[in-house]
């Protein structure tokens, strides 16, 4: 049982982040946010690539200082290859390529979506790890997806949105009603002080397995306005109410999928991933299904939930259990499928 480290590093979107694991467990996790995209009202891609470029040679010392190793004890660099933002993802993989070509150890490239499923086999104390198969709703500012989990390394997309994501939905239904980016964590503080019922917002009719967000936005959207006209600080009177009516519209409407997703498959044992799944109401609604409809639920420690490289880590350690190590030079790809 000799120990592995692995450095993982995470860079897809606004998250700078590095982390070090040993044989499964965590010894550090940091993350960089950017606090410069709350002006604009969203990510804008270059200036993400540039603070990556400030940030990750300070939080890869970071990651490696906290954890009290040096550099050369590192057996293999984890990196995300994607998917996501382009410029983004370059500066991660150019500077573990480097780092790895300095150090003589291997590279491992990590699918980001992933990433955000197997955090689940991260080794805490109390926290239980999902048997196979299982189901995930991974939830995030760029994906809605309800993915089978055959094994660590074989997933199945069996549902996912057609249009926005429903950290998007979120997100923008936050700047509607003026609030800055980004807007679920808000809702979500919000709408725990409001009535959710206060307002309907009508739920989208989409096939199969698959979501739709869009159509809410734009019903959140007439509703503000017309309510503004009428009155003008109907936002300021209503704020916890408004935000109380959303959030348990989307989170019926990821239920309502999700419970379909268990008649059609038969699996109960079910786990949400992604930056969403921080949210207070989706932890709720799950774990009283474990009363209501039997499953079995696994919910991730918060600080695996939105963007960080503990969960690029623990897939680089799996990957590097599994012998899979990049043999040939790859680039990052913004769209990379699970
Ligand atoms: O996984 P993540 O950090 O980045 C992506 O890969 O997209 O997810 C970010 C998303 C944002 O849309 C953010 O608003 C949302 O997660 N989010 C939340 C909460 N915390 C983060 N949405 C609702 N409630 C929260 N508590
Ligand atoms: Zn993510």
């Amino acid at each position: 049982n000799k120990p592995i480290y692995i450095l993982g590093i995470e860079s897809s979107c606004d998250d700078t982040s590095a982390a070090v694991i040993c044989n499964g467990k965590i010894l550090s996790n940091v993350v960089a946010n950017q606090e410069i995209h709350a002006k604009y009202g969203g990510v804008v891609p270059e200036l993400a690539s540039r603070a990556h470029q400030q940030n990750i040679v300070p939080v890869i010392q970071q990651a490696i200082q906290q954890a009290n190793i040096d550099k050369k004890d590192l057996n293999a660099i984890a990196f995300t290859r994607g998917p996501g933002l382009m410029g983004s993802l370059l500066v991660g993989t150019s500077f573990a390529k480097s780092l790895s070509l300095a150090l003589n150890i291997p590279l491992i490239a990590v699918n980001h979506m992933q990433g955000h499923v197997l955090a689940h086999f991260i080794e805490e104390e109390n926290q239980q790890k999902p048997p196979f198969p299982f189901l995930c709703l991974t939830i995030s500012g760029g994906h809605t997806q309800i993915v089978k989990i055959n094994n660590y390394f074989e997933m199945e997309v069996i549902g996912e949105t057609i249009d926005d994501a429903v950290g998007e939905a979120f997100d923008k239904s936050a700047k509607i009603l003026g609030l800055p980016y980004p807007g679920g964590p808000l809702i979500d503080k919000y709408a725990k002080l409001g009535n959710s019922k206060a307002f309907k917002f009508t739920k989208p009719k989409v096939d199969e397995l698959n979501f739709s967000f869009s159509g809410l936005k734009t019903g959140i959207l007439y509703f503000i306005q017309k309510k503004t006209k009428e009155n003008p600080t109907f936002i300021d009177e209503n704020l916890n109410d408004i935000c109380a009516s959303i959030q348990h519209t989307i989170v019926e409407i990821l239920f309502d999928k999700l419970k379909n997703a268990v008649k059609q498959t038969g699996i109960k044992h079910i786990a949400i991933a992604g930056g969403v799944s921080a949210n207070s109401e989706i932890r709720k609604v799950l774990k009283a299904t474990e009363n209501k409809f039997g499953w079995t639920t696994y919910i991730p420690k918060f600080e695996y939930t939105t963007d960080n490289a503990a969960m690029i880590a623990i897939v680089g350690y799996l990957k590097y259990l599994d012998g899979s190590f990049l043999e040939e030079p790859t680039s990052a790809t913004a769209r990379l499928k699970v």
